[in-house]
């Protein structure tokens, strides 16, 4: 293992944009459609894995969109969960904030409860075996209507308590964020963290939405901020987090080749950027892979990769005694790599 991997290997992490449905991998997808009886336009593991060619942002929702049709039961919901866990634990994750998305399953007349157990089921067991702490964030499919939004918003208050924060995912472009300014209003009054997708396809105009009328915590993606040099000196001033994922960004052609993508700039910045999988089933690796990846590709330094990982805490919604904690973590290891 070169010694870029094995820093990375070692170092504690949090994991903050990850999409539960987009690490469900071609052979789970294949086993939950034989065992809930769903018929898939694929016959072999093969063949799904082939269909993920895409090139755009839409090119991957349909297909994802297809994929969850598997997701039936409570147990289904958990595998899925629990798949990904033990990805992320292999991976010296120690912290993950998991997006859901309840309207890709309510619309199938699956009900909130079975999604919404199924996954905190897992993320209990997660924390009794490995100390692995967790948040759920429900996003809106902002292709879908704000009244709709409020209906989920609405079925949401039954399990609220395990309900950290909303977001705002799905087809950017055409969809501004000012459409879900209402339903952002209600989250923040019910003390819900907000987060957005903003800047992934759509421009920066899209990115001061999510700030000013949707009062996010948190910039999901971000990268066409960096067209913006007003706006990245807002981001930069205000300590906002970014959570990037690199090998989304090159899948869906936000960038032609690894090489060309923004991460290493946006650290020179000073951009409180993080490093995230995404939907790693989709998109060919998780958080370590990232790591790694784009640290070969843009020629990330040790120091710039300790960042990412000390800046994964710091952007996480985690209470402070807790940030400082994993922060301490990142110390040991980095004085155990220089005894
Ligand atoms: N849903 C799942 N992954 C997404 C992404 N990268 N952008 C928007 N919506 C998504
Ligand atoms: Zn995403």
């Amino acid at each position: 293992m070169s010694a870029l991997h094995d820093l990375i290997a070692r170092l504690p992490k949090a994991e903050l944009h990850l999409h539960i449905e987009g690490s469900l991998e071609p052979e789970l997808m294949m086993a939950l459609a034989q065992r809930n009886g769903i018929e898939l336009p694929f016959k072999t593991v093969e063949e799904i894995g082939a269909a993920y060619d895409f090139s755009n942002l839409q090119d991957f929702l349909d297909i994802y969109y297809l994929g969850m049709n598997v997701l039936q039961t409570e147990q289904d919901f958990f595998d899925l969960a629990w798949a990904y866990l033990e990805r992320a634990h292999a991976d010296n994750v120690r912290h993950v904030e998991i997006f859901f998305d309840p309207q890709g399953h309510t619309e199938r007349e699956i009900p909130f409860a079975t999604v919404i157990d199924g996954l905190t089921r897992a993320l209990e067991q997660a924390e009794t075996r490995w100390g692995m702490s967790s948040q759920l964030i429900m996003c809106f499919l902002r292709h879908l209507s704000e009244e709709a939004a409020f209906e989920t918003l609405e079925q949401a208050m039954a399990h609220i308590e395990r309900i950290d924060g909303v977001g705002l995912d799905s087809s950017e472009m055409g969809h501004p964020p000012s459409k879900f300014e209402r339903v952002f209003a209600r989250a923040g009054e019910l003390g819900l963290k907000r987060v957005a997708h903003a800047g992934e396809e759509g421009p920066p105009q899209y990115v001061y939405e999510a700030l000013d009328l949707l009062h996010i915590d948190r910039v999901d993606h971000g990268n066409r901020a960096l067209e913006d040099e007003a706006l990245v000196k807002r981001l930069v001033d205000s300590k906002m987090a970014l959570t990037v994922c690199p090998l989304s960004n090159l899948r869906l052609c936000g960038v032609e080749r690894l090489e060309d993508h923004p991460m290493k700039r946006m650290l020179e910045l000073g951009l409180v950027a993080t490093c995230n999988s995404d939907d790693p089933a989709y998109f060919g690796g998780y958080v370590n892979e990232n790591y790694v990846r784009t640290a070969e590709a843009v020629g990330l330094t040790a120091a710039e990769i300790i960042t990412l990982a000390r800046n994964s805490f710091i952007g996480s919604f985690l209470p402070q005694a807790e940030i400082a904690r994993h922060l301490a973590d990142i110390d040991a290891v980095i004085a155990s790599e220089l005894a």
